[in-house]
């Protein structure tokens, strides 16, 4: 027997594709909604073909109210997994208000058509630039929040809109109240296995894996390592890469805590998702160049504005509560970068 309907906002996305594989294998209903803005609707297609299960999907924009009103009338959702959103720091730099508008507007409207219909689960894709300066380097929720960019910014006001969102219950006295699990993602890197799904950025890739398997593949010349002077091991920027497939198994799990007896009076709560160590750039080269057996070429650059030296997830709030770790090591995550690389060069064409 079928579980329940879990709505998937983003659903053709490089992460969602990937949440659509894992629910559709655990026997949930899958519905999505996406503009596909930043996606290509044949995604969807391979994760029907991966799973040889269907799924439902809309092209609409989650700013559409009618249109969101719509699926939850015809579609009988109990839960949404809400990835819809714009991601380019640098874009929200030069596009805050197009940001703002997208993901913080889509994320109210959002709230509103679930509010209406009833459905009050949600995990939101949030992120690990949340968080502001801190005294470590190894983040835990309660570290303080404070983003240096329109798109951090929007993912932290979207946070206190649901924080807010989910303290109101027990001021109106709520029948039924939200459940809500922000998950912060510290880098999400890999792809699905097969080789079908994976991550097709738009343009010059701004994220440094995508990056390295272009050059990698031949279809960028060079890798600029920015800064090689940074107060770390080897002197350029330290992050935790988690594999999207470990990522996504989180989000289900989250959803079943939601579901459970911890979250029936309701609540929203942050969770970060990464595996809690960090690797440098020069690692990430060195371990591509050893996994794939091809070379990246790089040279070292002046640093990133706005980047910061080390940064990774102390993930043990994810372990104790949800039952959630990362599974998979860096190996993993280059080998099935690569596979996804190889067998589509040109991305979703
Ligand atoms: P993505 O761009 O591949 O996926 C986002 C999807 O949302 C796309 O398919 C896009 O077409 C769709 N979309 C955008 N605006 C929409 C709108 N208004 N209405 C309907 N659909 C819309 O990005 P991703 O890497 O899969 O990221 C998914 C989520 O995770 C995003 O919210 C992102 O901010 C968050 N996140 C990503 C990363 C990362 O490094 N990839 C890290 C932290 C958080
Ligand atoms: C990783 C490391 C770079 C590219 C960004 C967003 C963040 C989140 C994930 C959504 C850094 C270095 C990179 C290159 C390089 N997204 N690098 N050459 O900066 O940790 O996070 O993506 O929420 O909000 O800011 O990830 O992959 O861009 O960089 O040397 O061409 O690689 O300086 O040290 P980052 P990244």
């Amino acid at each position: 027997m079928s579980k329940q309907t879990v709505l998937v906002t983003g659903g053709a996305g490089y992460i969602g594709s990937h949440a659509c594989i894992e629910l559709l294998e655990a026997e949930y209903q899958v519905v999505v909604v996406d503009n596909l803005s930043n996606s290509k609707p044949e995604s969807l297609r391979r994760v029907e073909r991966i799973t040889d299960k269907s799924l439902q999907f809309y092209e609409a924009d989650i700013r559409d109210k009618q249109a969101l009103a719509a699926i939850f009338n015809r579609e009988s959702i109990t839960a949404v997994m809400h990835f819809a959103g714009l991601k380019a720091v640098g874009e929200s730099c030069a596009q805050p208000l197009n940001y703002y508008h997208n993901n913080v507007y889509g994320t109210l409207v959002l709230a509103e058509a679930m509010s209406e219909a009833n459905v009050k689960q949600l995990v939101f894709s949030s992120s690990a630039t949340v968080y502001g300066e801190s005294a470590s380097v190894q983040y835990a929720e309660d570290f303080p929040l404070g983003a240096i960019n329109p798109y951090g910014r929007s993912k932290f006001m979207i946070e206190e809109i649901l924080r807010d969102l989910s303290a109101a219950d027990s001021v109106i006295g709520a029948q039924s109240p939200w459940k809500i699990a922000l998950l912060r993602y510290f880098n999400p890197i890999g792809a699905h296995e097969s080789g079908l799904i994976g991550e097709d950025p738009n343009g010059i890739p701004n994220n440094l894996m995508p990056y390295v398997s272009q050059v990698a593949i031949g279809k960028l010349e060079q890798l600029s390592v920015f800064g090689d002077d940074y107060p770390t091991h080897d002197g350029t920027g330290v992050r935790d890469y988690i594999h999207v497939v470990d990522l996504v198994k989180g989000h289900l799990k989250a959803l079943d805590v939601l579901q459970s007896e911890k979250f029936e009076s309701g609540g929203c709560k942050a969770y970060n998702l990464g595996t809690g160590r960090g690797y440098s750039v020069l690692e990430i080269i060195k371990t591509f160049e050893t996994v794939t057996g091809r070379k990246v070429d790089y040279k070292i650059a002046p640093r990133r504005a706005g980047d910061l030296a080390e940064c990774f997830a102390n993930p043990e709030l994810a372990y104790k509560e949800l039952g959630w770790k990362a599974e998979k090591n860096l190996d993993d995550m280059i080998a099935d970068t690569w596979n996804w690389q190889c067998q589509n060069p040109q991305g979703y064409v």
